[in-house]
């Protein structure tokens, strides 16, 4: 049972990467923390998606975990749970993630992402109205406009020439005019969460993420990039590099410093922001290099095969700008190396 006494924190995705370690990271402060869950990631994405596993973790771990098996997409039960709730932090991370999975999916793809979203935010406006309201968006909301920047070839990655992106892409991009993918156009609907703080005052937050990652994801082709690359050395599958010369680079962020960052903004909320979240150039990896971190950690040679077409509206190099995140938070920063990404993904994917 809930307690009344107890902060009640709402997470929607709450068996996915972010969700489950938000409702860890605030079950263990003494919160009382609701999730949202219907596994719909075995649904888009098969058996490797199934993140059954980490809901009875964490049933398992914190007896303050509340479990609603809930589509986000359901409107009259979203409301009606959240004015049970009444929560004073939501933290939105369900989603359909897929870039490429989206365009066999269109309609799953809005009505979760962009419909879900709007469930979620008009049931919050109605019950929990002063809530700190935290949305997991992507850097797929830039389209492929950031393959506009000028860059430099370098021997194992690519990286940017124009000195103006030296520390990344900034919130201050573009978002229309690009390709996006459907799932990136989705994703920019879901503007509505700056709508919901400009218009009404709510004190709500948008965070692009670059690459999301940590121990708890359940990778799969389509989605959880360093996840799916470690599993594939691990278990000896062939990876698919696709175009770029395998020299694409993404930015990492561990999903701990993605929690530490949503505590810090429900600590301090504004109304209607939005930063670009992700390691940074600091934790940037191309996928090159990734194949040899991982072998170093396996004594494995990663096996893998080129494929000359890259992804449509694929990013060549994506780093985040984290500027305006620290200027905002001062407290905040990235606590976990590159390092220690690959050490914890590694372990866990053997322990499994
Ligand atoms: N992981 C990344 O690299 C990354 C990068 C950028 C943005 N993001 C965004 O961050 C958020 C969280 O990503 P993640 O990596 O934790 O994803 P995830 O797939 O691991 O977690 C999402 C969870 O939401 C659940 N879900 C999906 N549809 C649902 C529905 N209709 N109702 C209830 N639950 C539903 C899934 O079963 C899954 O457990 C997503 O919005 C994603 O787009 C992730």
């Amino acid at each position: 049972m809930a307690s009344q006494n107890n902060p009640q924190a709402l997470i929607t995705g709450s068996s996915g990467l972010i969700g489950s370690e938000v409702v860890d990271y605030f079950c263990k402060l003494g919160w009382d923390v609701h999730g949202v869950e219907n596994n719909m990631r075995a649904d888009f994405f098969g058996p490797g998606g199934d993140t059954r596993w980490n809901q009875r973790r964490l049933l398992e771990m914190h007896s303050r975990f509340h479990h609603h098996e809930l589509d986000i997409r359901d409107r009259t039960g979203m409301d009606g749970l959240v004015a049970s709730i009444r929560p004073v932090l939501v933290v939105h991370a369900a989603a359909q993630p897929s870039h490429d999975l989206a365009a066999n999916r269109p309609f799953d793809d809005f009505d979760v992402n962009a419909v879900g979203t709007l469930n979620l935010l008009e049931a919050v406006r109605q019950h929990a109205r002063d809530a700190a309201f935290v949305h997991m968006s992507t850097n797929k909301v830039y389209g492929d406009a950031p393959n506009e920047i000028a860059l430099i070839e370098r021997e194992t990655r690519w990286d940017y020439a124009d000195p103006a992106f030296v520390e990344g892409v900034p919130e201050t991009f573009r978002i229309d005019r690009s390709k996006h993918s459907l799932f990136g156009a989705s994703k920019v609907a879901a503007v509505m969460v700056q709508e919901y703080g400009r218009y009404f005052g709510m004190n709500t937050c948008c965070l692009r993420g670059g690459c999301l990652t940590g121990p708890n994801h359940s990778g799969v082709e389509l989605h959880g990039f360093l996840s799916y690359l470690v599993k594939c050395n691990v278990e000896g599958h062939i990876y698919k590099v696709f175009g770029y010369k395998g020299k694409q680079v993404r930015d990492n962020i561990h999903s701990l410093d993605v929690v530490r960052f949503i505590h810090s903004f429900f600590e301090n909320p504004r109304s209607g922001e939005v930063y670009n979240l992700g390691g940074g150039k600091v934790n940037s990896v191309s996928i090159l290099e990734a194949f040899e971190r991982v072998a170093a950690l396996s004594g494995k040679k990663m096996q893998y095969e080129y494929v000359e077409q890259n992804r449509e509206g694929d990013h060549i190099c994506y780093y985040s700008d984290l500027r305006k995140m620290k200027a905002h938070y001062p407290g905040w920063e990235i606590t976990k190396s590159l390092d220690d990404i690959f050490n914890e993904i590694h372990a866990a994917i053997t322990a499994r």
